[in-house]
């Protein structure tokens, strides 16, 4: 999103008469079509199964809702835009003037250009795509004030899409550090109901940005209609739904910037781009939209999405701020040792004057602190270079404690009223740094830019973010303007962050925000990879992982595996079921390898190697949810990953808990080829278990999906001699991952 100075030509452009047409862009599976006249308003009609206009209209599918409806006509019904122009009057009403279809590579964008009846100067561009490679459309508008004096967007939202049905299922993520995306399934209420995110830098918190819509009353996995949503914006977001029995008032959503406290003044002769929706509908369930997002996502979204990540060790959970030469040395030797690819040094390496102990100081103060690295970070970056690893490191640019250098130096760079006291953040000391402030800018740049100039081998960086936007009050802004903070903020952050890719196109950058509170699809063009969640109980990983694979895809998901004992949870976990439930993501360690016993570096060593051979399919397959955490007994969990040829699969399969002669489960797979054969080998067992029954059988794809398959071991419990962690951990926790290959 950009806001840009119209240019001559664009505020002289005049615009041929559209004549009352049904127009429809399409995705390989999907359909959405548009009727735009002539100064009327513009209406859409359609979103579903890939279809013909005459079919839609044949079958009464068309719905009739005003695409962009503004405050002024029908203000007892949902709008998506109010604005209040500079003579304070905040009617508006909204025809067609213009239509343009464009197509580019994979994309083709349908745009209606909007004029406002009784302001001419207000023009809104509203924009649709749709790509021919994946079922994926976006919607977004683009605001122009054409006119000479500022006019404030009260509510911009992005799109609206009216749907027919009256019997809707909702799902949605919510949670909190520690606890991230539970699935929440929950019948479309009456009325309205919104999908708010407030927390501004790290956006996803506590809610995501994004849903699940069962359209005939279910929302099942194949075999039910589902449109799925999410923004790609790193700032507050809000999706409204609206259930209602009038008449002329579809059940419809909106999605778009959260207008909380976001009143937009836009100068005379500027325009604002708002942000994408971006969605998909799938005929065949849940797990059709989540595979939508994730092919979407790895080709056209996320930063080198199709390539591979590396196994890498973090130090924060081994060792927390007690960062020091001897920890950091053995860390890397230990974990090149086991195969590893990378070592991560976390939190706690920086800070001259005030060196980082604790979340009470240094942060803005990004020199190495001397005591705790005599010798700086070259040596471990050499060490990991000759143990045949890269190396990375932990920043969190956007902060500052009151107690650093830099806050010392520059008070005024920070969030805060300046009447009054504000919230601290983590250490009772910590505060957002205020990027609409140019100078912040730089200094977010020069952090990164001062790392990799120094280090130029330097491949990974982990970007931090600890605290929201608790103080929303600018220091830069005047304060006539500070509605315009929530917006502005996320413009500067896009504007720093594509100023560091101009420069550094490679470095993997992991973003992170207390665990996973910045999962969201605008951060995706910048980021590799994002960290999913500080937990370290992998029973609990399992919950958090499948609710953001959802929408998110399994290679920029960082999954670690911690120490048996979870000091969040109390609970202690075997070694095997810890790296069974990391491996169905970016595979990592966080803990202190020397910590582990001489059986259990036996099977990390020999869990990372098989990791690497079923990489590319974990890390680019296709996701088939088999079980799910979240519903039936709750005992159980499995999923797969299937390439695009269906050739090779990899199934994981959880028994969370144990109970005396549990019943067999039949877990039926999905996404084969029905007439291939696929031969079964057990990945990673046990390290003193045997194999599955299972393993070197070759069954057809057809059997395993429609008859599925038993794995007695998953309701058995554990030998004298199965690796129990550091501590008996009971009977709970068993898995197995299988890898199928067809037999050709
Ligand atoms: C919060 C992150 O989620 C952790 O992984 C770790 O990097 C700490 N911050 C460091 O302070």
């Amino acid at each position: 999103m950009k806001r840009v100075l119209l240019t001559t030509a664009l505020l002289l452009a005049s615009f041929a008469a559209v004549q009352a047409k049904d127009y429809q862009i399409s995705t390989p599976n999907t359909t959405v079509i548009l009727t735009a006249d002539q100064n009327k308003p513009l209406y859409f009609r359609y979103y579903g199964a890939k279809a013909e206009i005459a079919d839609v209209r044949a079958a009464g599918r068309m719905v009739k809702y005003d695409a962009y409806p503004a405050f002024g006509t029908l203000c007892d019904a949902p709008f998506a835009a109010l604005v209040k122009q500079s003579n304070g009057d905040n009617s508006s009403k909204l025809v067609v003037d213009k239509v343009e279809q464009n197509t580019n590579g994979h994309l083709t964008t349908l745009s209606v250009w909007l004029r406002d009846v009784a302001h001419p100067e207000l023009v809104i561009k509203a924009n649709y795509s749709a790509y021919d490679d994946c079922d994926i459309v976006k919607m977004n508008t683009e605001y122009f004030n054409n006119g000479k004096k500022s006019i404030v967007l009260q509510k911009y939202m992005s799109a609206v899409v009216p749907i027919q049905s009256d019997n809707c299922v909702l799902m949605q993520l919510e949670g909190n550090t520690k606890n991230e995306c539970n699935e929440v399934v929950m019948p479309l209420p009456v009325g309205q109901y919104n999908i708010s995110t407030t927390t501004a830098s790290r956006v996803a918190q506590y809610f995501n940005a994004s849903f699940m819509l069962g359209l005939d009353g279910r929302l099942e996995e194949q075999n039910c209609p589902v449109i799925a949503g999410t923004m790609a914006w790193m700032g507050n977001t809000q999706f409204e739904f609206y259930n209602t029995n009038v008449a002329r008032i579809p059940t419809l959503f909106m999605g778009g910037i959260n207008p909380t406290a976001s009143d937009y003044t836009l100068a005379g002769k500027s325009s604002l781009v708002t942000p994408e929706m971006i969605l998909t509908y799938a005929t065949n369930g849940k797990g059709e939209a989540t595979r939508s997002f994730h092919r979407w996502a790895r080709h056209h979204q996320l930063l080198h999405g199709t390539k591979e990540r590396e196994v890498l060790l973090n130090s924060w959970e081994g060792v927390h701020f007690d960062i020091s030469e001897t920890s950091m040395v053995d860390m890397t030797r230990d974990f090149a040792a086991l195969g590893g690819e990378m070592f991560v040094v976390d939190d706690g390496w920086f800070g001259d004057k005030y060196p980082r102990n604790d979340g009470t100081t240094s942060l803005g103060d990004w020199m190495i602190a001397p005591k705790k690295l005599p010798n700086g970070i070259r040596p471990l970056i050499d060490l990991a270079h000759n143990n045949g690893m890269k190396f990375g490191i932990w920043i969190e640019p956007e902060m500052v404690n009151t107690t650093s250098e830099l806050y010392e130096k520059h008070p005024d760079w920070v969030l805060r009223h300046p009447d009054f006291e504000p919230t601290y953040g983590r250490g009772k000391t910590q505060l957002l740094l205020d990027l609409t402030n140019p100078k912040v800018q730089d200094h977010i740049f020069k952090v990164v830019d001062d790392l990799l100039t120094q280090y130029p081998d330097i491949y990974y960086i982990k970007w931090d973010n600890n605290m929201s936007m608790h103080n929303a009050h600018s220091q830069y802004l005047p304060k006539e303007l500070q509605s315009n903070l929530y917006v502005d903020f996320t413009l500067a952050l896009e504007k720093v962050l594509k100023r560091i890719r101009a420069k550094y196109p490679e470095v993997v950058i992991q973003l992170c925000a207390s665990g996973g509170g910045r999962l969201n699809y605008g951060y995706m063009p910048y980021f590799q990879e994002m960290w999913t969640s500080d937990q370290t109980d992998a029973y609990h990983r399992i919950l958090i992982q499948w609710g953001a694979m959802n929408f998110f895809p399994s290679n920029m998901l960082a999954a670690h595996v911690g120490s048996a004992y979870s000091k969040y949870t109390q609970r202690l976990i075997p070694i095997k079921f810890r790296f069974d439930v990391a491996s169905m993501c970016r595979l990592g360690m966080e803990m202190v390898p020397a910590k582990l016993n001489d059986a259990e570096r036996e099977y990390a060593k020999r869990a990372i190697a098989e990791y690497k051979t079923i990489r590319p399919v974990v890390q680019q397959g296709d996701l088939y949810r088999l079980v799910s955490p979240y519903e039936g007994n709750k005992d159980f969990s499995s999923l797969m990953y299937v390439t695009e040829n269906k050739d090779r699969a990899v199934l994981f399969a959880y028994r969370h808990w144990f109970k005396h002669y549990m019943s067999n489960i039949i877990i039926r797979l999905q996404g084969l080829n029905p007439d291939a054969k696929y031969r079964i080998r057990e990945v990673a067992p046990e390290f003193e278990g045997k194999p599955a029954k299972i393993n070197g059988k070759v069954i057809s794809g057809r059997m395993l999906m429609q008859e599925g398959i038993v794995l007695p071991e998953l309701v058995k419990g554990f030998t004298k001699n199965a690796p129990l962690g550091e501590v008996r951990a009971g009977n709970d926790f068993r898995s197995i991952i299988l890898e199928l290959t067809e037999v050709k």
